[in-house]
């Protein structure tokens, strides 16, 4: 593919209010003048804003349609709101009918199919192979493996997983259009040489930018990784 992804995802850090305006202004900079689309994921409450300012994409999407559905994220929400799209069924906001119940595939297709046909691009989760598998026939814009046990952490996925990142990409690449996106413990230049060495075409970062002083200087290095 063309040009790499680094997704920063802002999740619900307090960081996200103090400095998400920055960060976004900064992804907008350095996507504009190297070959790397840089996409911000804030919370709910500060999406419009950021719209304005860079390439934003929401933290999820329920499959419900417009109507009595209070509390709910709709895709017709997502699409007047003026984001590029959505991450769906983050680790932390999965697509389950029960807390750690398995994945409710039906509704997940769904959301998919709704965004996609709304003109959304759609970011999906996996935490393994297995749901890697059966998420890329629904074709999303990504499909992004981060194995739950390492989020938040200091051990990158490509680094601690680098045979199952290779197979992930194999079967994103062998079985969908989707991108195959990686992320969990990602915090500079060296893990994404290695993610992109594996055969990935971008990556998800939270902690690793929002919770350090010099964003800027992460982001430069994992732009500059990821363009190797
Ligand atoms: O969506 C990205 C996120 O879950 C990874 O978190 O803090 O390990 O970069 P972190």
């Amino acid at each position: 593919m063309g040009n790499k992804i680094l997704i920063i995802n802002y999740k619900a850090y307090k960081e996200a209010f103090s400095k998400g305006i920055d960060i976004a202004k900064y992804a907008a900079q350095v996507s504009a003048s190297k070959n790397i689309s840089v996409i911000v994921s804030p919370p709910f409450t500060i999406i419009n804003e950021l719209s304005k300012i860079a390439k934003t994409i929401a933290q999820g999407v329920d499959e419900v349609d417009p109507g009595a559905f209070t509390a709910h994220i709709t895709w017709f929400e997502l699409k007047n709101t003026g984001v590029s799209g959505t991450l769906i069924n983050h680790s932390e906001k999965r697509y389950t009918c029960s807390k750690d119940g398995p994945l409710a595939y039906d509704k997940l297709e769904e959301a998919v199919k709704k965004c996609t046909a709304a003109g959304l691009e759609t970011y999906v989760c996996v935490q393994n192979l297995e749901e890697a598998r059966k998420v890329a026939e629904m074709n999303p814009t990504g499909v992004a493996y981060e194995p739950p046990e390492l989020i938040g952490g200091n051990i990158s996925v490509s680094n601690s997983k680098p045979a199952i990142v290779k197979e992930f990409c194999d079967i994103i690449k062998s079985s969908s259009h989707s991108l195959a996106l990686i992320g969990a413990g990602i915090k500079g230049k060296e893990d994404a040489v290695k993610s992109v060495e594996l055969g990935s075409d971008g990556l998800l970062v939270a902690s690793g930018i929002m919770k350090v002083e010099d964003y800027k200087q992460v982001i430069d290095d994992l732009i500059s990784g990821l363009s190797k």
